[in-house]
């Protein structure tokens, strides 16, 4: 008693200083006299995290001394525990522990929080990176009302392969637009500063690599060359940092045959050492225990000793540095450095979040039923989701409808669905059920209103082979002046552990398509899902089709907005796909920025022994870049200040882009460079730039580009980056194939 009454004391006298004089203090000052006053038990409590006991992506230790835990000091963080009411009940235990250090609540916010929106690769359609940040800022404006200071968001792992599942979840396949895109994101979610109210802790992850999983198996190895991955895998943590995301999260992933989580190379020194960076890194979900299955640490105390050296801050659920840390210090394995380096790094960002000044800064339930009752909101989602639907194909203008039409048949397993179109990571926010997502149904009802005909049948299920609905959707489809197709895939089908061998559009769905499209009414398709499909009868024979992704909680608004455009108030679409289509699961790989090999196939004519499959077109399906609107768009004038270049004189490039069709529009207006030689071969096209360009009916702007040398540049066999001299062709397009005008230039020696 006598001798917890003294260490008390002894705690109060520290504390006090650090509290009340706080604000002169710097944030280290104030973590350092933190830590001074911390036990090893402590220090070790701030690097475990928990999931509380609800919604786990991995296996759960059931824990009933979790509470015990925190109440010592023992726990660092949280996940999964949402909600003013919840988070704050779990601080009021960390209050009472001896120290009272604020815990973190972290929280899978990925696209959305209450309000919904679309999956993050349907947002990387839109090339909008105003329109992505606020998407984020949404969010996080949301989460942080509700007890959240941290999201495990952005995913910014470039993805090449439609059959793993997580590409959903990423923005596509190009390092350029992947880290314009991971940027926009962390700004998004963390505001102007942490420590405001309404900002989130952003996590850039799969550090690193996650996405070139072989074969597109989640979880699966990664087998990489350092060229590879510094020029197409890791440019996009590289644009987090710069951001100034607080958090990475490393991957499950091994890379080389060395897991992501025990991996010095990238978390000591590539992340750490030569980025600068100072936040901290949580290791992915048991991660740091499945170094063990990996087969690289016999034990949980080598896995341990592993993650921390490598630079692994927190863990997440795997326990091993709980049981183990102690044991790795008492045997001399790692020094009390390495331990108080990674402390320090979470606590600075507890400091800077200002959960030391107040720990239920973001449990504040009147804020909370604010911020989830926006209205705001709701128009962000939905203004979202139209910029990310893709207009794949358009004959004969089928769209946008005609507000004359009489009569519409909407048709499909997924036109009623409301919590379909939220897409895989949704948060299931207390108190709140899918009631408020409007449907595809409701958002055409209300755009399409009582004076129409809306007649509606279901055909088939997303999946499985029954036929017996088809009667009647053909009767329905009878009686309409046009029929819309709703199909997809559900949306557990991606996400996270979703990875298929078959990614065509599932079930009977393209078999009622034949029957629709048979009683001559013209259809149009909407395609729902979370990767780019193989619907290949749907491309060739379907009039009409917009791929929808999932949108989100306003998608019925925002399909219905698209489907008939500006004439009924709604948009005219402009997104552009991110990642290339493929023809068959045959195909995968495939993606724009390639090299051109020894025996380049250039088109379908000249594949006989030439780079190709003997049974297959050269192309993807559709192209990355590549997306219709309602009008048209011509390019020209295309002016180089020079045509030969110094290396720190920039190139100043101009075209003009004239809106030639009849509708209002944007174009997304695509910068390729390809330089001819490179000491290490170099892709047949690189996106370097682009340009989003609203225009009137009939209006031109003259739009202007740099090229300097940080775009000509590329990572040398030293991994240096470099811009050797020598030609470079120069390339702008309304997609990677669909190149308008071009022209080439010189770098000077
Ligand atoms: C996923 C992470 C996620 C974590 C927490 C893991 O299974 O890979 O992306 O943040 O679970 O939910």
């Amino acid at each position: 008693m006598k001798i917890f009454f003294s260490s008390f004391l002894t705690v109060l006298i520290f504390l006090q200083p650090i509290f009340s004089a706080a604000q002169r203090k710097t944030v280290d000052q104030r973590v350092d006299s933190v830590l001074r006053l911390m036990t090893l038990e402590e220090k070790i409590g701030q690097l475990n995290q928990y999931n509380d006991d609800w919604n786990a992506t991995g296996p759960v230790t059931l824990d009933s001394t979790k509470k015990e835990q925190v109440l010592q000091g023992q726990v660092g963080s949280l996940l999964n525990c949402v909600g003013t009411l919840r988070t704050r009940t779990w601080q009021n235990i960390a209050m009472q522990s001896r120290l009272k250090i604020p815990l973190l609540f972290g929280q899978d916010v990925i696209h959305g929080y209450k309000t919904t929106f679309p999956i993050p690769l349907a947002e990387a359609c839109s090339w909008d990176m105003d329109a992505i940040q606020l998407s984020a800022r949404t969010a996080a404006t949301e989460a942080s009302a509700s007890g959240i200071n941290w999201t495990f968001a952005p995913m910014v792992d470039i993805a090449r392969d439609p059959r793993w599942g997580r590409v959903m979840e990423g923005a596509g396949e190009d390092p350029y637009l992947g880290s314009k895109i991971a940027y926009a994101r962390v700004k998004g979610f963390q505001g102007n500063k942490l420590g405001e109210v309404n900002s989130l802790m952003a996590c850039a992850k799969h550090y690193a690599a996650y996405g070139a999983a072989i074969g597109g198996r989640d979880y699966n190895s990664v087998d990489m060359s350092d060229r590879l991955l510094w020029e197409v895998y890791l440019p996009p943590f590289k644009a987090a940092v710069e951001a100034g995301a607080a958090t990475f999260m490393n991957s499950f992933n091994d890379i080389n045959g060395v897991p992501a989580t025990g991996n010095k190379y990238l978390q000591r020194d590539i992340l750490k050492g030569k980025w600068n960076f100072k936040g901290f890194v949580v290791s992915d979900w048991g991660s740091i225990g499945e170094m063990i299955n990996h087969g690289n640490v016999k034990n949980e105390y080598e896995a341990a000793l592993s993650a921390i050296t490598a630079g692994s801050d927190m863990d997440m659920e795997s326990r091993c540095y709980k049981n183990s840390l102690p044991q790795l210090i008492k045997d001399k394995k790692i020094s009390a450095a390495l331990i108080d380096d990674a402390v320090k790094r979470i606590l600075r960002k507890k400091f800077e979040l200002g959960l030391f000044d107040d720990p239920y800064k973001f449990c504040n339930a009147e804020r909370e039923q604010a911020a989830l009752n926006d209205p705001a909101h709701t128009k962000i989602a939905r203004e979202m989701a139209a910029k990310s639907i893709v207009l794949l194909k358009n004959e004969n203008e089928l769209l946008p409808l005609s507000k004359n039409i009489k009569t519409i048949a909407f048709i499909g397993p997924l036109v009623k669905a409301k919590k379909q179109n939220k897409g895989f990571w949704d948060v299931e926010v207390p108190g709140v059920d899918s009631n408020f997502i409007v449907s595809q149904w409701e958002g055409l009802q209300n755009k399409f209103g009582s004076n129409s005909n809306l007649l509606y049948a279901k055909g088939c299920d997303i999946e499985g082979d029954d036929k017996s609905g088809f009667a009647e959707a053909v009767n329905v489809a009878m009686q309409a002046d046009v029929v819309i197709l709703s199909i997809g895939e559900r949306r557990d089908m991606s996400g996270e552990a979703k990875s298929r061998s078959n990614i065509n559009i599932p079930g009977v769905q393209e078999d009622l398509l034949k029957e629709l499209l048979a009683t001559g009414k013209p259809v149009v398709v909407l395609i729902n899902a979370g990767r780019p499909l193989v619907f290949n009868y749907t491309a060739e024979h379907a009039p009409a089709i917009l791929y929808t992704w999932w949108l989100g909680s306003e998608a019925g608004n925002a399909i219905a907005d698209v489907l008939f455009g500006p004439a009924l108030g709604g948009i005219n679409p402009s997104a552009k796909l991110p990642i290339s289509f493929p023809r068959s699961v045959g195909q995968i790989p495939v993606y724009y920025s390639h090299f051109n090999t020894g025996r380049p196939a250039t088109d379908d004519s000249n594949r006989n022994y030439n780079s190709s499959y003997n049974d297959l077109s050269i192309f993807p399906k559709y192209e990355f870049g590549y997306g219709l609107s309602y009008t048209s768009f011509q390019y020209s004038d295309l002016t180089l200040s020079k045509k030969k270049m110094k290396v720190n004189e920039p190139i100043e490039v101009s075209l003009r882009i004239t809106n030639t069709g009849k509708y209002d529009g944007e174009e997304i207006v695509q910068l390729y460079l390809r330089d001819k030689v490179g000491s290490i071969v170099r892709p047949v096209q690189e996106l370097k730039d682009f340009a989003k360009v609203k225009l009137r009916s009939g209006e031109s702007k003259t739009i202007r580009f740099t090229i300097d040398k940080e775009k000509l540049s590329f990572y040398n066999q030293q991994l240096q980056w470099v811009a050797e001299p020598g030609d470079f062709d120069l390339m702008f397009g309304a997609s990677s194939r669909d190149i308008r005008v071009k022209d080439s230039f010189e770098l000077l020696n």
